[in-house]
């Protein structure tokens, strides 16, 4: 039996998985999404083309591979057809390549609705969410009322969708929403009517079997630990395990199966949304971070919270994880800098240093220690594979690994395939 890899970001998303995924693609025969939704979205840069995934695993440009989006995901056939009708042009063959598991929940445009009016009754509380229907999915699965990918081909698919969203609308009423019912029910339906002509499956079967065959599959994470409804900065979080253990509940993995876990972090931090963020600048620096690293939301297009990297936060990342390997995306993006700093531990209120996520980080106010280093101050972008690092870069890896206990196999200095430094003869 073989054992199947995990990638994730180990921060609050946005780490640059989707190019991780595609650049590790080539080595294995399935990639497979095991949490999330369309609050996700992968962005792939190759030949030239950039692309944003929301939904769909990012093996699917990879001609041989299988890409399986998992029963612990949320789907939207809505977006789920949008996505589809933009690959087109790529001539893919996903009827071939994409599997769907039955027992994924599916995101109603109710649910839509629903995150729209629960968000905006939190008035200042808000968590920023993506309003993409998540967090109202993921409960109505909870709630043991969700529908399945699979209902979709019951005799009587319309009238449960009916029940389901009658339930909805009242509780709508009571919140200041407008919609066009008529025109999200046709959409809907017309979307899963589209739907029902892919591969939807058992697909904890499929994988078990590829497995058993010796094939290799890699499980790709969507949004960050930080973001983990039970260990991220709850309440402002998303409604899934982001972490190692999802893709066992999100795939049918045992947890006895999974192989390495590959922990993606950039060489510095960003947020999306409210909650606490430590190393937040919120200054000039912050702005140059945002503005050299392109720092707006791939879904969404908000502006990212910036700010240095959080060693606590990355330590506990790698803990909950198993992290055995570990990929820093973006380093490029700090090569303007002639200073740069790296938080080691957080001062909480009474005066103590600690370098252990603190249980009331959403309500206490921490100060970030931290370790300044000197910047390269070079430009990254022209190195090519086997070129060295400038002595700066690489001793601001030591510093990390040292700090993490574990090797950085791999680093990002753009957005292209191409952009790729691995560091150690054992990467994969
Ligand atoms: P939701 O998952 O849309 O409910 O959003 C909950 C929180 O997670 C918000 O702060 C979002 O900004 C954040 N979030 C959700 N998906 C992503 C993502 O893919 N990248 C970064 N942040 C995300």
């Amino acid at each position: 039996m073989a054992k199947a890899d995990v990638l994730l970001g180990l921060q609050w998303g946005d780490e640059g998985k989707g190019k991780i995924v595609d650049v590790l693609a080539p080595r294995y025969e399935i990639v497979a999404r095991f949490q999330g939704g369309p609050n996700a979205g992968h962005t792939l840069e190759f030949d030239g083309i950039k692309h944003v995934l929301h939904q769909i695993p990012s093996g699917i440009f990879r001609p041989k591979a299988k890409n399986v989006i998992g029963n612990g995901v949320v789907l939207d056939p809505v977006v789920f057809k949008k996505e589809i009708e933009a690959l087109k042009r790529y001539n893919l063959n996903l009827k071939e390549n994409l599997y769907l598991s039955k027992k994924a929940t599916l995101i109603v445009p109710t649910h839509r609705l629903l995150d729209q009016a629960y968000e905006s009754a939190k008035g200042e509380a808000r968590i920023g969410s993506t309003l993409r229907g998540i967090g109202p999915a993921y409960q109505d699965k909870i709630g043991r009322l969700g529908l399945r990918v699979g209902d979709i081909l019951l005799d009587d698919f319309g009238e449960r969708f009916r029940r389901l969203t009658a339930q909805h609308v009242a509780i709508l009423e009571r919140y200041p929403i407008t919609y066009n019912w008529p025109q999200l029910e046709e959409e809907f339906l017309e979307a899963v009517a589209f739907l029902r002509q892919f591969n939807l499956t058992e697909t904890e079967y499929l994988i078990n079997n590829e497995l058993k065959n010796g094939k290799r599959i890699l499980a790709e994470g969507a949004q960050g630990a930080l973001l983990d409804i039970d260990f991220g900065s709850y309440p402002y979080v998303t409604s899934s395990n982001t972490i190692t253990a999802g893709a066992c509940t999100g795939l049918g993995i045992s947890p006895r199966y999974i192989g390495e876990v590959y922990g993606v972090f950039k060489a510095y931090c960003t947020r999306v949304g409210g909650g606490p963020f430590p190393t937040e600048l919120a200054d000039e620096t912050g702005e140059q971070l945002r503005r050299q690293g392109n720092e707006f939301g791939s879904t969404t297009g908000r502006p990212r919270r910036c700010g240095w990297l959080d060693l606590p936060a990355l330590k506990y990342s790698v803990m909950i994880n198993g992290v055995t390997q570990l990929y820093m995306m973006k380093a490029d993006v700090l090569s303007p800098f002639e200073e740069l700093k790296v938080c080691t531990h957080y001062r909480l209120n009474d005066g103590s240093e600690t370098d252990i996520m603190p249980f009331n980080l959403a309500y206490e106010q921490i100060t970030p220690v931290f370790r300044k280093l000197k910047g390269w101050h070079t430009p990254l972008n022209n190195l090519k594979n086997g070129d060295a690092l400038p002595a700066e870069l690489e001793n601001y890896i030591n510093f990390i690994e040292e700090q993490l206990g574990l090797p950085i196999v791999l680093v990002s200095t753009g957005p292209d395939r191409l952009q790729t430094f691995y560091r150690h003869a054992y990467a994969l």
